[in-house]
């Protein structure tokens, strides 16, 4: 089975994806995928999704194998098509962070094995899968309550965005989207998400969530964005109109003072390296999941 987008999962399925996470809550070795091959591609930087991944593989007796694209005879011209067969050959599996999503969705027609998406420019369902997991057990609540509180997010209409909506979807959640007018997604969403520019819709919020205003690739673009999201960063002011014990989540990287102000990263309510740790856990189970679907 492949993980291109988070809607690839139902509610169904991302539960049983979490029933496996307990178990895979650990760096010891769980030699589940022995003699397993499973190649990565990464068109963009990564460090959190790259070694977690590396890791991951590792601690379940797989081998990862970093694919550098400039290495692969694609770099010079060999088509998606003839790849895709040739892996299908030597690896069990494909982890790619790509530039355009288009190219995860041209392997998966050749691939016989299951393709992760590790990041496009339209979602990041591995993040996403994994920070929904972190939420609930943070919050010390079950899937089903999920809905019961308040997510928020705040800033760019992204990848990791775009896979957060799309969750709250399946999984009924009381989501907000405080996003500048002009970035808003086109798409129309179920009635459970709103989309809206007015920041005061933190207000009583259990969490909060924010990314970069410029993502990768997106670099041309710094000057204007820093301007129209500069009322959108998320400082201790304005993580004052949230709960008390509201939680501060962030895929990380982050762009320290820009859309989230050094005093919240490093706050008592900042989650963060928690969020990017349990990546670990919940991409061994997702990966045990999905190959042996
Ligand atoms: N959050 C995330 O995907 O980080 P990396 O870009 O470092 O992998
Ligand atoms: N939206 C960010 C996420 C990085 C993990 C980007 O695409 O750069």
């Amino acid at each position: 089975m492949n993980l291109v987008s988070i809607k690839d999962l139902t509610k169904q399925q991302i539960k049983e994806i979490y029933d496996l996470v307990p178990k895979y809550k650990t760096k010891d070795l769980i030699p589940e995928l022995k003699n397993k091959y499973i190649g990565l591609i990464f068109e963009k930087p990564s460090t959190r999704t790259r070694i977690s991944f590396e890791v991951g593989i590792q601690q379940l007796g797989a081998v990862p194998i970093e694919l550098n694209e400039k290495q692969l005879q694609i770099s010079r011209g060999e088509t998606i098509k003839d790849t895709a067969n040739i892996f299908n050959c030597y690896l069990d599996g494909l982890i790619l962070r790509v530039k355009k999503h288009d190219t995860i969705l041209e392997f998966t027609r050749y691939s016989k094995i299951p393709v992760i998406n590790a990041l496009s420019d339209k979602e990041h369902p591995c993040q996403i899968i994994s920070d929904i997991w972190t939420i609930i057990e943070s919050k010390k609540i079950s899937l089903d309550e999920i809905n019961k509180i308040k997510f928020v997010y705040i800033g760019d209409a992204n990848n990791v965005s775009m896979s957060l909506i799309y969750i709250s979807e399946i999984l009924n959640m009381n989501s907000y989207f405080i996003i500048p007018k002009k970035f808003q997604p086109k798409e129309k969403f179920k009635e459970n998400i709103v989309i809206t520019d007015d920041i005061k819709a933190i207000k009583d919020s259990d969490i909060v969530y924010t990314d970069v205003w410029i993502s990768m690739g997106q670099e041309k673009e710094r000057k204007k964005r820093i301007k129209i999201f500069k009322p959108y960063q998320l400082n201790s002011e304005l993580l004052a109109l949230a709960k008390k014990d509201c939680i501060v989540m962030h895929c990380l990287p982050a762009n320290r003072g820009l859309e989230i102000a050094e005093e919240v990263l490093d706050g008592k309510n900042s989650i963060v390296l928690k969020q990017a740790e349990n990546r670990l856990y919940v991409q061994k189970a997702l990966i045990v999941y999905l190959f042996k679907r």
